[in-house]
């Protein structure tokens, strides 16, 4: 089966093809990024407008990019929340339109189901069961995952979500919007000696997360160390190796939990390269193995949504004629599986 997979949850315009016997044909993606910067954080309606402008050229490009015709199509997957509102119904009302248009089903996907199957795109990919950890600008959680649609949030952030927390701390170290990926590139130059700032919720049991502590911790040290560029490159590197450590530690605690060897790792935070070597080395540790997806499927894309799309319309799921959205909405609400 071959579908076309939409996303348009947020600041990115992502459209890809899946073809489930040959792999991922072709994907293409547009970033916001620079429109929104100088607001400092996405205006949803400009989200929205740029989504209209952007999404059927993409998918054009796409399509002439796998040398492929409407009638090669076998189906439509569309991301229809968590999301932002405006956003999600460009890609839904124009994914279910296509359907519609082309007369294939369509099906609409949960944006962090996307995320947790990326992975899968990948040359040997993950076998269930397995422990995810999604680390995204809006969530943070461990998730159970027994097989494809079932899954148990086994913790989460009690605030800020780590790709927030980045983000936030990024730019009182004024290093702008979204910064998560500078922030990142300058706690590589920190000393990791200088500062050292809390693990939080790690001397409990439990897997609930916490960030929003560490952004304060950030402004006290900036407040009293300043910011002169090796101590800003030193506060950096403090935040990193706190949020770094502190998940290391409740993923290894999840893998006790459901005595399960497998970590799945995804969403924008899962290209943080510090992230990724130390993960390796704890699962190495315990007998475990991790799997990521290529930095560039980590953050929002459309092959994710065609991946995860396409099982579901293996499995028979079809959308209705209904254009309909989910802004919040909670993964282990879903399961048809
Ligand atoms: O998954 P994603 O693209 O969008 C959401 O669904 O939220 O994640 C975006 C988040 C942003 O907060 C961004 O700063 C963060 O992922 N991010 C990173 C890195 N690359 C992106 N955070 C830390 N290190 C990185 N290398
Ligand atoms: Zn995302």
């Amino acid at each position: 089966m071959r579908v076309l997979g939409i996303e348009t949850s947020c600041d990115e315009t992502g459209v890809a093809i899946y073809d489930s016997a040959q792999g991922l044909l072709a994907h293409a993606l547009y970033s916001q990024v620079a429109m929104h910067t100088e607001y400092g954080g996405v205006v949803p309606e400009l989200a929205s407008r740029d989504h209209v402008r952007k999404t059927i050229p993409l998918i054009e490009n796409a399509m002439a990019e796998a040398g492929l015709a409407s009638k090669d199509i076998d189906g439509v997957a569309y991301t229809i929340g968590p999301g932002l509102v405006g956003a999600l119904l460009v890609g839904a009302a124009i994914g279910r339109s296509i359907g519609f248009a082309w007369n294939v089903p369509t099906v609409g996907v949960h944006h962090m189901e996307g995320h947790l199957l990326a992975p899968m795109l990948e040359p040997n990919p993950p076998e269930f069961p397995f422990v995810a950890l999604l680390v995204s600008g809006g969530h943070t959680q461990l998730v159970k995952v027994e097989r494809m649609g079932n899954y148990e949030i086994l913790g989460e952030s009690v605030d800020d979500a780590v790709g927030e927390a980045f983000d936030k701390t990024a730019k009182l170290l004024g290093l702008g919007y979204p910064g998560g990926a500078a922030l990142a590139a300058l706690a590589e130059k920190g000393d990791s000696k200088r500062f050292h700032f809390p693990r939080p919720m790690v001397d409990r049991p439990g897997l609930e997360f916490s960030f929003s502590g560490l952004k304060t911790f950030a402004v006290n040290t900036a407040n009293k160390y300043g910011l002169a560029p090796q101590t800003q490159a030193d506060i950096a590197r403090a935040f990193q190796d706190a949020v770094v450590e502190t998940l290391v530690i409740k993923c290894r605690r999840a893998l006790h939990a459901t005595g399960w060897k497998t970590l799945v790792v995804a969403g924008g935070v899962g290209a943080n390269r510090e992230l990724r070597l130390q993960l390796t080395a704890m699962t190495q540790q315990e007998n475990s193995r991790v799997y990521f997806p290529r930095p560039a499927f980590c953050t929002d894309n459309g092959a994710m949504i065609a991946y995860a799309g396409c099982q579901r319309l293996l499995a028979g799921e079809r959308s209705s004629l209904a254009i309909e959205v989910f802004p919040r909405w909670s993964l282990s609400a879903d399961s048809i599986f």
